[in-house]
């Protein structure tokens, strides 16, 4: 169902296989670095956070519950906070000439296409030769056919999240839709409202879910490189907190904190089974059950 109808052109096959090589590598990497080594691989998917707000309130988003002044605060009242454009410039600077050559994302629990800057931005990441793989409600986008035409090619890839469909036919014309909007990007689309994965701080959240079985199982994703707008490091998608404090891209470099030796630790000892035991916040986590 998420298959595009382009073409399948040799540039395509070339790219999807490069994107499995990176994950399957990174996998790969992890497992047989020798543990007295104590390193990890550089990072395979990076996320910079442009901006902090979000213009839905979707059930199984790890947004809905929060009240912490990350996302919104003890009222319920949205954050909406900017990343400083010259921070953003370079984060993308240290990341390409560290080697970083794979997917950018901008955005985290936010919704990216609600920052002004994003052609800009994305203009600049490519040229620096990183791949934009974006990720939106598509509320934005809908009733301007002109922004897409800028985006169209500009990304690599867009993520569409189709949140409101009421049954199936619904569904395939609203795939049918954004398919013809773009004709250079790939698109592909998220089902979360009806097949949502349980994360914490959304309304789906039960402790109760959690078992020793899903504890001991290891978590491999810690792979990216993911910013939020005020510059913290998240370990994982689901680490909007930033517990894992593992440091802020405005005061250290990201060399330094991708490579320090809290970091190193608290991968590695994720890698294996159990290990989630170690931190709370992965006692905690549901994010390997679906719905
Ligand atoms: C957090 S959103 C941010 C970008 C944008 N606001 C959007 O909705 O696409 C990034 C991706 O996470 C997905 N997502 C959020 N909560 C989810 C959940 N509980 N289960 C599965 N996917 C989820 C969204 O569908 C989207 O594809
Ligand atoms: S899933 Fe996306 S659209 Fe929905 S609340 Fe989260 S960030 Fe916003
Ligand atoms: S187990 Fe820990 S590291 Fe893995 S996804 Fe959950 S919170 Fe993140």
């Amino acid at each position: 169902m998420t298959k595009n109808r382009e073409p399948i052109t040799k540039e395509i096959i070339f790219l999807r296989i490069q994107y499995w090589i990176t994950l399957y590598r990174w996998k790969l990497k992890t497992i047989f670095i020798p543990k007295f080594k104590k390193t990890i691989p550089m990072f395979s998917e990076l996320e910079i956070e442009l901006q902090s707000d979000c213009n839905r309130d979707c059930f199984f988003c790890p947004r809905y519950e929060d009240r912490s002044g990350i996302r919104k605060d003890s009222n319920g009242k949205h954050i909406k906070k900017f990343m400083p454009t010259s921070k953003i410039y370079d984060i993308i600077d240290q990341v390409t000439e560290l080697g970083y050559r794979g997917f950018l994302s901008l955005h985290r629990l936010s919704e990216p296409f609600m920052d002004k800057r994003y052609i800009e931005i994305a203009t600049y990441a490519r040229k620096k030769g990183l791949r934009i793989w974006e990720y939106t409600n598509g509320d934005f986008l809908k009733n301007n056919p002109e922004f897409c035409k800028k985006l169209d090619g500009l990304i690599y890839k867009i993520s569409i999240g189709l949140y409101d469909y009421k049954n199936e036919q619904e569904k395939k014309e609203q795939m049918k839709f954004w398919r013809n909007r773009f004709k250079k990007t790939k698109v592909t689309f998220s089902l979360a409202a009806e097949f949502p994965v349980i994360r914490q701080n959304s309304k789906l959240y039960d402790k109760k879910l959690i078992n020793e079985k899903i504890r001991n199982l290891s978590c491999f994703r810690t792979t990216g490189l993911r910013i939020r707008y005020d510059g913290e490091v998240s370990l994982c998608c689901e680490d909007d907190p930033c517990v894992f404090k593992l440091g802020n891209v405005f005061n250290s470099s990201i060399k330094d904190i991708w490579w320090s030796e809290n970091h190193i630790k608290i991968v590695n000892s994720l890698k294996v089974p159990g290990g989630r035991n170690a931190y709370s916040k992965c006692r905690d986590c549901l994010s390997d059950v679906l719905l």
